[in-house]
């Protein structure tokens, strides 16, 4: 047993829909939430400057004594996981190799297609990890930059996300895929709209979403080294570096607050 915290890391509020499942999947737990709303989003920035600002996360999850981290954005996953788990000693899970777990195993025609920001795309990261498992796969990656910001802005309405992802599915063209990665953890927010989408389509695609295997993997390395929590009561500390009232408004319409022993505070890292 160990009641020490679990860290989620995020540019913004994608990190939600990985926390959602683990607050479902791993009970009992006390959970810290690194939003870096003033930073966001990390789609476009350097190599350099994500792979800082993860390491800063980690720093600070490290102050907070957590026994272990999600980075649960792909963006940070591919350019900051390997510094951070070099400079950290306490676990530290990804969700791009579970999304590409997931999209095989979903996949019967093995075509695939990614969302994902530009900066996932640009990473090569996919690439690498589809050729380690799978040698006859076809990918086509696309970077929706203007769909992390909608969501991240946090008006869900039809009106306003329907186009902003069309506008992403169209340049797929008449690549004939079965399994479409939400490959940035803004997008499963969305995922019903998704749905609703993909039901037009004439062919039947499935959805990938890395956060319920990333979540049963992080679940069973607690289990195997008896590391789960016992708390009698759940609790989140939020942090953010700005807008913590768009933030709040996101966390509300996702996850229910009230079942929750919740904290919201602003948080700059340097
Ligand atoms: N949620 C993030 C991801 O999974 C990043 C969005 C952004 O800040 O560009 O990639």
């Amino acid at each position: 047993m160990d009641n020490r915290s679990i860290g989620f890391f995020d540019s913004g509020v994608g990190g939600l829909s990985v926390l959602k499942v683990s607050l479902g999947e791993i009970p009992r737990e006390s959970y810290i939430y690194y939003g870096d709303t003033l930073r966001m989003p990390y789609g476009v920035r350097s190599r350099e400057d994500i792979e800082r600002y993860t390491c800063q996360a980690m720093e600070f999850f490290r102050s907070k004594n957590v026994k272990m981290a999600v980075i649960a954005c792909n963006t940070a996953t591919c350019y900051g996981i390997k510094k951070a788990r070099e400079l950290f000693d306490f676990p530290i899970f990804g969700v791009v190799e579970p999304a590409v777990k997931e999209s095989l195993h979903k996949s019967k025609s093995k075509k695939v297609a990614l969302l994902a920001t530009e900066g996932t795309v640009n990473s090569g990261v996919y690439d690498k990890f589809f050729e380690s498992y799978s040698s006859n796969i076809h990918i086509k990656e696309i970077g929706c930059p203007d769909l992390v910001l909608a969501i991240e802005n946090g008006d869900l309405r039809d009106e306003v996300i329907v186009p902003v992802i069309n506008k992403y599915l169209d340049k797929f063209e008449d690549f004939e895929y079965d399994a479409l990665i939400l490959g940035c953890t803004h997008f499963p927010i969305v995922e019903n709209t998704f749905k609703r989408i993909l039901a037009k389509f004439d062919r039947k695609v499935q959805l990938v979403d890395p956060a319920e295997i990333t979540i049963n993997e992080l679940k069973e390395y607690l289990e195997n080294h008896d590391m789960l929590g016992d708390h009698d009561e759940e609790s989140i500390d939020f942090y953010v570096s700005s807008h913590k009232e768009k933030f709040k408004s996101t966390l509300e319409k996702l996850i229910s607050v009230n079942d929750y022993k919740i904290s919201l505070s602003e948080k700059v890292l340097d």
